[in-house]
């Protein structure tokens, strides 16, 4: 049976359903409330409103849990693979082995990128960031593959093209900004393998693939690989809203993901370990700094607007953390630093009233840097690990019936009625 929330404006009465999600939370259907009533809502920054129905990723911030299609993040960073996950999430469904073998050969067969894209790179200056170069490539792709999407399909080619081809294109951009000779990808290689070596192989020094450093890489991306309507998928959804193609929207989500309130916290957190060895910061020091709203500086790395505990990726992150460094045999200094920021600000009164904890970002950093990624190429990690969870929630968007076109209204705050004043009547 249908529950109502009645809301009483004017001394009218508006009976608003209630709608249930599968784990339990409610949410009042405000559709008809602009025209019942003239009234909008109010929500800056949404933190109060739905903007969709989703069956992708399940977000308990209370409890700090995290599922994609009903599998605890913990099982699938223990079990499965990045590609096995991005299909999950895609299709719904955990591959058979034969659709995992399929969808394997394809992202091989994919891996290539048309020649003629290598020249975009070249015209970009050497200090471009790459997620600038890798957001331009993407909407770039459009018009080399404009080949239609057959939704039908449980993983189209189309994805699997733009999930193979974007390693590609990162792991070239990193080859050219060192000045280095691309490497093409290995056809006996798992995804991630031919990540590393693409990035990493050269004619002199060959790289060794180490079976523990992808296995970190497959968690990574697990853990990146979605996170229901984030900034950045929030961007793919409401781009994609205007029926605009897959690529300029995934392009979207890129330039959203950019932002060091969101992917890009993970470069930040790791400059900001950097400045505090750098200049000899006390731990104390940096969270006066952080509490002080005089100060725009903010704990990188820390809080989250679902989570109110720890983060369950974050914890698999640290846990990573000692798999890359172990292997190592050596000690990141920042790894240190990261540790006892974390026990001084979990034990501070602001954050634990504020319920700050670590986010996924606040580790990712170090494990990465212990894989030998540079750090302006971290952010372009997470954008890998976050395309499957863009690209299934454009697939779901593009199937959803109740789908209209993104419009939020405003309450607008500007001059009313005003006259033109001519150029020669102005003081
Ligand atoms: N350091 C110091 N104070 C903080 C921090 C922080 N990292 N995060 C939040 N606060 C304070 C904030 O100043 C505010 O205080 P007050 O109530 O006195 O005004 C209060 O906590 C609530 O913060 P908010 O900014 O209203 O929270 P939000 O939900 O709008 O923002 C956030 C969430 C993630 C942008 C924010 O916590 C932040 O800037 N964190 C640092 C950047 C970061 O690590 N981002 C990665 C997020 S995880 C990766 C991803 O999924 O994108």
């Amino acid at each position: 049976m249908t529950q109502y929330a009645t809301l009483t404006i004017d001394g009218k009465e508006l009976q608003l359903p209630v709608i249930e999600g599968s784990e339990g939370e409610k949410a009042i259907d405000i559709r008809s409330l602009r025209q019942e009533t003239g009234f909008i809502t109010f929500d800056p920054g949404f933190g109060s409103t739905g903007s969709c129905q989703s069956a992708i990723t399940f977000m308990d911030g209370e409890k700090g849990i995290l599922r994609y299609r009903g599998i605890p993040i913990e099982q699938l960073a223990e079990q499965s693979t990045f590609v096995e996950t991005a299909y999950l999430l895609i299709a719904g469904k955990l591959p058979t082995r034969e659709e995992l073998t399929r969808t394997s050969v394809l992202l091989n067969d994919f891996s290539l990128l048309h020649e003629d894209m290598k020249y975009f790179y070249q015209n970009y200056p050497s200090k471009a960031h790459p997620m600038g170069i890798l957001s331009a490539m993407v909407n770039a792709m459009r018009s080399f593959y404009p080949e239609l999407i057959d939704l039908d399909e449980d993983l189209n080619n189309t994805f699997l093209r733009l999930i193979s081809k974007v390693r590609t294109m990162a792991a070239m951009a990193y080859k050219i900004s060192r000045g280095h000779k691309t490497v093409y990808p290995r056809p006996d290689y798992s995804y991630c393998a031919n990540f590393l070596h693409m990035m990493f192989d050269n004619p002199v020094i060959p790289y060794e693939m180490d079976n523990d450093m992808v296995r970190a890489l497959n968690v990574f991306w697990i853990l990146h690989a979605d996170h229901e309507q984030n900034c950045s998928t929030a961007a793919v959804r409401v781009v994609a809203s205007g029926k605009v193609n897959v690529y300029a929207a995934i392009s979207a989500g890129i330039s959203a993901l950019w932002g060091p309130l969101h992917g890009g916290a993970n470069q930040a957190v790791i400059q900001m370990l950097e400045q505090i060895q750098k200049e000899g910061l006390t731990i104390p020091q940096v969270l006066a700094k952080a509490k002080d709203k005089n100060d725009p500086f903010r704990l990188m790395g820390f809080g989250h607007r679902v989570y109110k505990t720890y983060d369950p990726r974050a914890k698999i992150m640290k846990k990573m953390c000692d798999l890359v460094l172990g292997k190592q045999r050596c000690r990141d200094e920042l790894l240190k630093i990261a540790m006892e920021l974390e026990d001084a600000a979990l034990s501070d009164r602001y954050f634990q009233e504020k319920n700050l904890y670590p986010n996924v970002d606040f580790y990712s950093g170090i494990v990465l840097r212990a894989m030998g990624i540079p750090t302006n190429m971290f952010t372009v990690m997470f954008a890998i690990g976050r395309l499957p969870g863009w690209l299934a929630q454009w697939k779901e968007d593009s199937l959803d019936p109740l789908r209209r076109i993104s419009r939020p209204r405003q309450i607008y705050t500007g001059e009313t009625l005003n006259d033109y004043v001519p150029m020669r009547d102005r003081f």
